[in-house]
């Protein structure tokens, strides 16, 4: 978040922003399930100009074993950026902020998936991101999702993300790098749309009372949609048939 940037405008004369959307619109998002081979889920996402590749693998024995807990499966959660997925080469490895989003996407997580089921076993999720243009955290847990459900694991509910934000005075929802960079804020949310229960939630910059609630209500309606879409493409993927329904006529 740096701050109102007078030099650079985020809307135009007719209130589009810099991609032409509107206000309240979503990036294009696609779904992919089950990529990889040798993970025992997989799912790649593409969300505007983020493309994230997440993994997982297990329940399996924990390593070091010292961790395993006798009555649930340890989460656990890499967030890593790709050296090529920003405009300055990243330098590789963990930092304070992939450490922090790793935490907090993990702590999400925890609250969803069925770890009592499996005690004394862990269960790994990688995260990569390959191309970055803002709200990949929240593009990063709603993959790690599918990529869970694709291997099979229990859980109560998918985790789908959006982040809402404030650009030229105005709140908008999905913002994208330049509009990060040069909004005056950013909110992110992580939802179970089942419940409705906040999962994440954090934010930057400065909004009034609301503006605040304003973002909050755009991020909530934004991760919904996420969540159709999910579910959409996992049904796709799986290809759930119902009895006498259109997709069982030969
Ligand atoms: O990606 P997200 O919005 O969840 O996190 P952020 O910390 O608000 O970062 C916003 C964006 O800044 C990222 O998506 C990247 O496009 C960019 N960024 C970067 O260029 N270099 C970094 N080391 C970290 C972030």
């Amino acid at each position: 978040m740096g701050g109102h940037n007078p030099g650079i405008k985020l809307l135009d004369k007719d209130g589009k922003r810099i991609d032409g959307r509107g206000l309240y619109d979503l990036r294009p998002i696609k779904m992919e399930i089950g990529v990889l081979k040798k993970a025992d889920g997989s799912a790649y996402l593409e969300w505007g100009g983020n493309k994230v590749m997440a993994a997982v693998y297990g329940p399996k024995p924990v390593m070091p074993r010292h961790l395993a807990n006798p009555y649930k499966a340890v989460l656990m959660y890499r967030y890593n950026m790709a050296p090529f997925s920003v405009d300055d080469r990243k330098r590789p490895g963990p930092d304070r902020r992939s450490i922090e989003i790793s935490k907090i996407s993990r702590d999400a997580l925890e609250r969803i998936v069925m770890t009592e089921y499996f005690p004394n076993t862990m269960i790994e999720i990688f995260v990569e991101i390959l191309q970055a243009d803002a709200g990949t955290r929240c593009a990063a847990l709603t993959a790690a999702s599918l990529a869970l459900a694709d291997a099979g694991i229990p859980m109560r509910d998918l985790v789908a993300a959006c982040a809402a934000g404030k650009i030229d005075g105005k709140v908008a929802l999905d913002l994208k790098k330049e509009e990060d960079n040069y909004g005056e804020s950013d909110m992110p949310l992580a939802i179970s749309p089942r419940t409705g229960d906040i999962l994440l939630f954090q934010m930057d910059g400065l909004l009034t009372k609301e503006e605040y609630l304003e973002s909050l209500h755009l991020a909530l309606e934004g991760a919904k949609k996420v969540s159709e879409m999910q579910k959409k493409a996992l049904k796709d993927k799986y290809k759930i048939e119902t009895l006498g329904g259109e997709d069982d006529k030969v």
